[in-house]
């Protein structure tokens, strides 16, 4: 079990809602330093390979460096990400109700890299006792030192608010957020323009997942060589995978970024259950693709998965056996997909369900040649149909589904 939850998931970080015990074991280090010099804190980020653990892998230096450059904004939002709704991906409720004070203090380190004034954790409603520690976590910074020094390098009084999001899948989409933000039902928006222009109530915005920014006080107390020296090979820093399925250890396991796709199955995993095969994997969750059997040399980083056809996503593993039906499966996820769309854009609305309804009929035996074609064609059409991505990840996992097991489709049709 080496290497095992080294960084954010180690005992020194699950502290709980106790300051002064984030502080003896070391907290608070990485805020000091920001203090020193807050123009260096973008280029460390940027060398130190963080990227979005979110679900896109998008370098996160990047996004800082889109709001900082907006130094005229008096108003700028910082959004706090763990709406945290896909099946199977439960790695932010553990930070948020274990680790509250690393997710706040990265919080706070982002706000003096980009001259953020207001700091919004916005929560899944569902997570009640992680939403209690981050509120007193939270009580606890705004009366320490820290904040005073933040505030004064900021020129104004940081701002931190604890908002519940409304519950829905859809809410954790960035735009959706910033509505939320605003008080209002999460439809997502068009983009351009992007949060940095134009976020909540217009002004610059950055979103960041928990996980992300839960990184961001050890890198900076630190250094960027031990953050990419943490992952294995090319890649950088550990990874919160959510682990589920068919397996004796379902879990979250924090592992060096890079970490085979065996290894998390079978040596932290435990292995698949008594008498169970391994089918297939649905990686990132729902949204995402599948890895098979012989993808099980596969390095768990973002641009090795992606090598295999697949994306990392949030870093949800859900583990299927032998004798679990693909298709019924699928049909299962496009289904939540389906009751998440907001129904702004045709093409989701109507095919997601469409998709679902081919599918069940397919599983069902009473699927035609005809309906697989249309399932092939739906592939084609409908990415990029929408204004967010919630279309795309259906038709994703749905075309990987085709991609991998179209004999188990042909097989289930009626002529
Ligand atoms: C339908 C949908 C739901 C999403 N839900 C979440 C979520 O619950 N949490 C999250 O961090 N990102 C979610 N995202 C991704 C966000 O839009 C955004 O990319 C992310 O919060 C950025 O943080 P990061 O760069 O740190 O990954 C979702 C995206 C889509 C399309
Ligand atoms: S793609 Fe779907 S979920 Fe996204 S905005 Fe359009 S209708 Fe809503």
């Amino acid at each position: 079990m080496e290497h095992l939850n080294q960084v954010l998931l180690h005992e020194n970080s699950r502290v709980g809602p106790d300051l002064e015990a984030w502080l003896a074991h070391g907290g608070g280090a990485g805020l000091e330093i920001a203090l020193q010099e807050p123009a260096a804190l973008i280029p460390l980020i940027k060398e130190s390979g963080l990227r979005g653990l979110g679900g896109s892998g998008f370098p996160t230096h990047r996004k800082w460096t889109a709001v900082a450059e907006k130094k005229h904004s008096k108003e700028k939002y910082l959004i706090c990400n763990g709406n945290e709704d896909e099946p199977g991906t439960f790695k932010d409720r553990i930070l948020l109700e274990e680790t509250p004070h690393q997710v706040i203090e990265g919080a706070m380190i982002a706000a003096l890299a980009t001259g953020i004034n207001r700091i919004v954790f916005y929560i899944n409603p569902d997570i009640e006792d992680a939403i209690a520690n981050m509120q007193s976590s939270v009580a606890q910074w705004e009366g320490s030192d820290f904040y005073l020094k933040v505030s004064d390098q900021i020129q104004q009084p940081l701002d931190f608010s604890i908002l519940r999001s409304s519950g829905h899948y859809i809410g954790g989409e960035e735009t959706a957020a910033i509505e939320s933000v605003e008080k209002k039902f999460p439809f997502p928006r068009r983009k351009p323009p992007f949060p940095a222009e134009n976020g909540v109530h217009g002004c610059p915005t950055l979103i960041d997942n928990i996980e992300t920014l839960s990184n961001v006080s050890h890198i900076v107390k630190n250094g960027a060589k031990w953050y990419q020296d943490l992952g294995i090979g090319n890649a950088c820093g550990t990874k919160i995978y959510s682990l589920s399925g068919d397996i004796l250890s379902p879990g979250v396991y924090e592992l060096p970024m890079g970490t085979s796709l065996s290894d998390l199955i079978n040596i932290y995993g435990g292995g698949m259950l008594v008498n169970k095969k391994l089918k297939a994997v649905f990686t990132g969750g729902p949204s995402n693709t599948l890895l098979t059997p012989k993808d099980l040399d596969v390095p768990l980083d973002f641009d090795s998965v992606a090598a295999r056809r697949s994306s990392l996503g949030t870093g949800a593993m859900i583990v299927v056996s032998e004798g679990t039906g693909i298709v019924k499966r699928v049909a299962e996820y496009v289904s939540f997909f389906a009751h998440s769309s907001c129904g702004q854009c045709p093409p989701c609305k109507t095919g997601t369900y469409y998709i679902a309804m081919l599918l069940n009929k397919i599983d069902m035996g009473q699927g035609r040649r005809a309906d697989l074609e249309a399932l092939i064609n739906l592939c084609e059409i409908l990415p990029g149909s929408g204004r967010c991505a919630l279309i795309n990840g259906a038709v994703k996992v749905l075309e990987s589904s085709l991609y991998h097991f179209m004999g188990e489709y042909e097989h289930s049709l009626k002529d």
